[in-house]
C-alpha cells in the first residue's frame, strides 16, 4: 500500500507562490490500478513526482508499506526507488546516448545485474512491446510512440512493486495503446500497486479506482 497524508507542494514563483498540491490524502492500494484524472495544471504530475520521490513535499507524508519515504535521505530514496518503483515520465526522459535496449537495461545496470541477463531481459520485454526491430536505435531515431514504449519497458524491467506512469498511452494509437496498457495493468493482478495519470476516459475506465484532482485538491464524494 502506498499512502499519502495531507500532502502539499508549494513552488516559489517570483515574489508569489504556486500551490501545486494543497493537502491530498489518499491510499493507493496494492493489487489495484488507480487512475489520476483532472484538468491540465491541476497537480497530477506534481503528485506522481512526489510519490516517486523525485521531488520533496512541502508538508505531509508518503508511506510505502512500513517505510516513510518522505523521511529518507536522498541516497536512501534513490536506492529505495531503484528497488521498489518503476516510473514512466510524461516526456519519456530517455538517455539520448543509450540505444533502446541500453535505456531499458539501465535500472538493471544500477542493480548490478550481469550484462548477459540484462540484455536477455531487455530484449524479451522490448519484443513484447513490439520493438524487437528497434533494439539498437537511439531515442532520436525512434518515433514518439516508440520512445514511449521504451520508457514503459524501462519502468517494468525490474519487476517493481509500484508502477507510476504519467500519461503512458498519450502518444499511442488506440490499438497499440490498449496492448501497452495491458502490460501496465497486468502487474496489478500480481498484487503490485499501479498508478497512472490519464486524460483518456477509456483508459480511466479500465482502472479500479479513480482519483480526481482539481486545483491541487483531491475531489471525493459524488460527481
Ligand atoms: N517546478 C515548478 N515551479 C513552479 N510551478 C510549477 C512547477 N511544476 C509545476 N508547477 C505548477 O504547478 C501546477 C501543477 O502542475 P502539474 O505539472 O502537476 O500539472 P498536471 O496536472 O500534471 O498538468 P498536465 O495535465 O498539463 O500535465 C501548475 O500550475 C504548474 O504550472
Ligand atoms: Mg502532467
Amino acid at each position: 500500500m502506498l499512502r499519502v497524508e495531507n500532502l502539499s507542494k508549494i513552488y516559489p514563483s517570483g515574489d508569489s507562490k504556486v500551490t501545486a498540491l494543497g493537502g491530498v490524502s489518499f491510499d493507493f492500494e496494492a493489487g489495484r490500478v488507480t487512475a489520476i484524472i483532472g484538468p491540465s495544471g491541476s497537480g497530477k504530475s506534481t503528485l506522481l513526482n512526489l510519490l516517486a520521490g523525485f521531488d520533496r513535499p512541502s508538508s505531509g507524508r508518503i508511506l510505502h508499506d512500513s517505510t516513510e519515504i518522505s523521511k529518507l535521505s536522498d541516497a536512501e530514496l534513490a536506492d529505495y526507488r531503484l528497488r521498489h518503483f518503476g516510473f514512466v515520465f510524461q516526456n519519456y526522459n530517455l538517455v539520448s546516448i543509450l540505444n533502446a535496449s541500453e535505456n531499458v537495461e539501465f535500472p538493471l545496470t544500477l542493480q548490478g545485474v550481469p550484462r548477459a541477463e540484462r540484455t536477455r531481459r531487455s530484449k524479451a520485454l522490448l519484443e513484447q512491446l513490439g520493438l524487437g526491430h528497434r533494439l539498437t536505435h537511439y531515442p532520436s531515431q525512434l518515433s514518439g510512440g516508440e520512445q514511449q514504449r521504451v520508457a514503459i519497458a524501462r519502468a517494468l524491467i525490474t519487476n517493481p512493486s509500484v508502477i507510476l506512469a504519467d500519461e503512458p498511452t498519450g502518444n499511442l494509437d488506440t490499438r497499440t495503446g490498449k496492448s501497452i496498457l495491458d502490460l501496465l495493468l497486468k502487474p496489478a493482478t500480481e498484487g503490485k500497486t499501479v498508478v497512472l495519470i490519464t486524460h483518456d476516459p477509456a483508459v480511466a475506465e479500465l482502472a479500479h479506482t479513480i482519483l480526481r484532482i482539481r486545483d491541487g485538491q483531491a475531489l471525493t464524494g459524488e460527481f
